[in-house]
């Protein structure tokens, strides 16, 4: 089922529990080959998510400021996007170009992210595709001005959003998990899979 949050389209069990225990394996690999890192703001504070990219651009934030950059913090090529999340993009995204970066986003009980935009790619006319893997998230929606009316919606495992036309430049974040809420990693936590074209 699909449904509109502020203009989101939220394809509920857009993965069912075979694909996302396969794409779980994929991201995996992404991990081994590129780590997971916790990020600071400009200002220097760590944020409580921890990340990592695969593709030809990774996000990164640190003391200069959000960008995307070919190559991991430790000076490695970041690995390719997973086949599963590739798919997932050709699925529902409505555009025939590709993904150029897939941000691996992992939350523990504790982690959270602010509203925000995602504004630091070249042509908003291409959608923001995000897969849910894990424990649920509660998924906080707003309008392109930041301080509007917001709407929320629990993400679950399997979810895939897709932020595109008007509601591209929404503001988004995550207010928290809900711990133990699927069984699908074994430690638990939530992965999130962003996929972007940034040039
Ligand atoms: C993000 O906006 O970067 C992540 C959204 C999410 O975790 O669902
Ligand atoms: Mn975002």
């Amino acid at each position: 089922m699909i449904v509109d949050v502020g203009g989101i389209a939220v394809h509920q069990g857009h993965l069912g529990a075979g694909d996302q225990a396969a794409l779980v394996e994929e991201v995996r690999h992404v991990v081994q080959a590129a780590p997971l890192f916790r990020p600071e703001t400009k200002r220097g504070q760590k944020m409580s998510v921890r990340m990592t990219s695969a593709g030809t651009f990774g996000w990164i934030s640190d003391r200069k400021g959000y960008r995307y950059e070919r190559t991991h913090p430790d000076g490695h090529k970041w690995p390719q996007i997973p086949p599963l999340a590739l798919r997932v993009w050709r699925d529902v995204s409505g555009v025939t170009r590709d993904p150029e970066s897939c941000l691996v986003n992992f939350y523990d009980a504790d982690a959270k992210m602010g509203m925000h935009q995602d504004r630091d790619e070249a042509n908003f006319d291409m959608p923001v595709v995000s897969i849910s893997l894990g424990d649920a998230a509660l998924f906080r929606v707003g309008g392109s001005e930041r301080g509007g009316k917001t709407q929320s919606i629990w993400l679950g495992s399997g979810d895939v959003a897709v932020m595109g036309g008007a509601a591209r430049l929404n503001y988004h974040g995550v207010d928290r998990i809900r711990p133990g809420s699927s069984t699908l990693l074994p430690k638990g936590g939530r992965i999130n899979l962003t996929l972007r074209v940034v040039s």
